[in-house]
Parts: structure tokens; sequence; C-alpha cells
């Protein structure tokens, strides 16, 4: 499956949403998340992100590993629910997408 990675946290833009053949997405506070028993590999949501937050799990950084089983839990949970369609980015996206380590700003 395709995962979402640090990229995405206090961004949330949604593009990728509104591709996904299979919706995949689920959404939370400030990121989303990929349901991977839903996704089919197509790859259409990678070139939607303006931050490059997707990647196959194959091809995944090293130090972001970890985001597999973190899309895989969190899709899952009931507070965490499919988001339709794309909505509007997070106020403060410019700010945060020129910020590298956002993982401790994760709201789960
Ligand atoms: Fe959806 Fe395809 Fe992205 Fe998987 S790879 S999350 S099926 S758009
Ligand atoms: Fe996140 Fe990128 Fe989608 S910032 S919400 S993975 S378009």
């Amino acid at each position: 499956p395709f995962v979402v990675t640090e990229a995405c946290i206090q961004c949330r833009y949604t593009d990728c949403v509104d591709v996904c053949p299979m919706d995949c997405f689920h959404a939370g506070p400030n990121f989303l998340v990929i349901d991977p028993d839903g996704c089919i590999d197509c790859s259409m949501c990678v070139a939607e992100c303006p931050v490059g937050a997707i990647y196959s799990a194959d091809d995944l950084p090293p130090e972001q590993q970890h985001f597999i089983a973190l899309n895989a839990a969190l899709s899952q949970r009931p507070d965490w629910p499919v988001l339709p369609q794309s909505e509007a980015p997070l106020p403060e996206h410019e700010k945060w997408a020129e910020v590298r380590d956002k993982f401790e700003y994760l709201d789960t």
C-alpha cells in the first residue's frame, strides 16, 4: 500500500483525497492516513500532494518506516473517519510546509 508521512502533518492539503478510487483516506485533526486494506497501489495520490508526503510502503525512507504502522492503526479508529472529498488546508499550511521535523506535533 501507499503511506502518508511526516510532511502532511499540520498542512493536510487533502488534494490526495479526490483522486483515490478506493476512498482510502481517513482524517484526523492535522494529518491524513491511508487504510492499507483498501489501497490498490494505483499511485494516483502521490502526484497530488503539494508537499510530497505520500510514498509506496516499499520506497519509504528509513526514518519514516514507523508511518506504515501508524497509517494502519489510525485508519481503523472510529474517530479517524473516511474523508470523502478535499477541503481547505490547515490555516498555517504555508509555514508548516517548510518545517522538516513535525512528528511531535501530530495530533492523534
Ligand atoms: Fe488511493 Fe491509489 Fe493512493 Fe492507494 S495509491 S491511497 S488506492 S489513490
Ligand atoms: Fe496530506 Fe498531502 Fe494529502 S499534505 S492531506 S497527503 S495532499
